[in-house]
C-alpha cells in the first residue's frame, strides 16, 4: 500500500455540487475513492494515447443471419491472434449473436482490430472497453 498524502484544493460550488451528486448517485463511500477513480482512468487513457500495452474487451453485437459475417470476424481475429487471448460467443436471440473478444497488446493494434471488426457489414454494435495491464498504475511514476 503506497503512502496517503492528504491534500486539498478549490473548486468552484457548481463542479462541487455535482461532485457530490455523482459520488452519491454511484454509492462511492467518499469523495476520495471517486477521485482516486478518476485519476485511474486518465492514467489509462495516457497508456492508450501512448501506444503502450494495454488490455481491452471488444463487444460485437451482430446479426446472426447475415451471411458469411461468423467466419469474417473469425478471419479477422485470426490475423490478429499474437493480441487476442480468448473470446466467448453467446446467442443472445434467435437473431442476434453477442461476441466479447479479451486482447492483450498496443492500444494501436488493439484499435485496428476494433476498426476492422466493426466495419464488418451486419455488426450492429462494437463497443471497446479500454483497460490497462496496471504496470503504470501500480508504479510510483
Ligand atoms: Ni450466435
Amino acid at each position: 500500500m503506497s503512502d496517503l498524502i492528504r491534500l486539498s484544493f478549490s473548486i468552484e460550488r457548481n463542479l462541487f455540487e455535482k461532485l457530490e451528486k455523482i459520488v452519491k448517485h454511484k454509492a462511492y463511500g467518499n469523495r476520495s475513492e471517486f477521485i482516486r477513480d478518476i485519476i485511474r482512468d486518465m492514467v489509462v487513457a495516457e497508456e492508450w494515447d501512448s501506444n503502450d500495452e494495454i488490455i481491452a474487451t471488444i463487444t460485437l453485437v451482430f446479426d446472426h443471419h447475415k451471411k458469411e459475417l461468423g467466419k469474417k470476424l473469425t478471419d479477422v481475429q485470426h490475423k490478429f491472434h499474437d493480441i487476442v487471448l480468448a473470446s466467448t460467443h453467446v446467442h443472445l436471440t434467435h437473431d442476434i449473436c453477442v461476441e466479447m473478444i479479451m486482447v492483450h497488446g498496443s492500444s494501436k493494434a488493439v484499435n485496428q482490430l476494433a476498426d476492422k471488426l466493426r466495419q464488418q457489414k451486419g455488426v450492429l454494435h462494437a463497443g471497446l472497453t479500454m483497460s490497462s495491464t496496471a504496470q503504470k498504475l501500480n508504479e510510483a511514476s
